[in-house]
């Protein structure tokens, strides 16, 4: 397998953003346990329905249901091109379970990217957000299509926005990062895979410095 790649940080950090964006510019696959569970629950399954209220409250999904989840989704043969996990390990049981799911590939975590942001634009960040069914992300004010209403990625014209990125669950979702999944920037820390990032800038800013990190790795 290339490179694992991990992208920490809280609600509207831009994990997805720069995940979509290091699969174009190295060839990577991105992992969103996020969006694997958004499918789970449209698919109506079993751990679908479980995790439907825990997403709509703010929470966070058992680690059960999301390693299943993401150990179908690992066992694919696209991953071997490398990936960047967006979304996950959000809790130690999960980043221990990922070691030992890659020591059994003769893997580790090539590095830990922990996007740095303030937790108040966070709010803004993400009740602005809509997505094109293609995946495409969008903000009402910082990421707007060349022709309002019209992807730039691929033409169409059906957008969505999430039933999570509403401001009184993006708080739960902040207070569930800090508690839960905040301590794993120390546990990468100890680990020497931990990169710090500034994501307070622009996108376009903040995608050569990520850049510049994986190159760096990659070599
Ligand atoms: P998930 O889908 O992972 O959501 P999240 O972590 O809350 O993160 P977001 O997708 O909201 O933000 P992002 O960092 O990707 O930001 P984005 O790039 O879109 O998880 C949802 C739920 O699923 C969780 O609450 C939990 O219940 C469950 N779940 C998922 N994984 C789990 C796990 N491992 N364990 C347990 N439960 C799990 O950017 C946001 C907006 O800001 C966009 O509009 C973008 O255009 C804009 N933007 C991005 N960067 C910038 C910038 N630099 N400047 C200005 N605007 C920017």
């Amino acid at each position: 397998m290339g490179v694992v790649l991990i992208l920490l940080g809280p609600p509207g950090a831009g994990k997805g953003t720069q995940a979509r964006m290091l699969e174009e510019d190295f060839g990577l696959i991105q992992l969103s346990t996020g969006d694997m569970l958004r499918a789970a629950v449209a698919s109506g399954s079993e751990a679908g329905r479980q995790a439907k209220s825990v997403m709509a409250a703010g929470g966070l999904v058992s680690d059960e249901i999301v390693l299943a989840i993401l150990q179908d989704r690992m066992a694919e043969p696209d991953v071997k091109r490398g990936i960047i996990l967006d979304g996950f390990p959000r809790t130690e049981g999960q980043a221990a379970a990922l070691d030992r799911l890659l020591a059994t590939k003769g893997q580790r975590v090539t590095a830990a990217i922990s996007l740095e942001v303030d937790d108040e634009a966070m709010v803004g960040r993400v009740s602005g957000r809509y997505t094109c069914a293609c995946g495409e992300g969008y903000h009402d004010e910082f990421k707007r299509p060349a022709v309002l209403g019209v992807c730039d990625k691929c033409g169409g014209t059906d957008f969505k926005r999430r039933a999570d990125d509403n401001a009184e669950t993006v708080r739960e979702r902040l207070k569930a990062y800090h508690a839960q999944t905040a301590p794993l920037i120390a546990y990468y820390e100890g680990k020497e895979v931990l990169e710090r990032v500034d994501a307070m800038g622009d996108i376009a800013a903040i995608r050569d410095d990520l850049g510049a990190i994986v190159s760096g790795v990659s070599a």
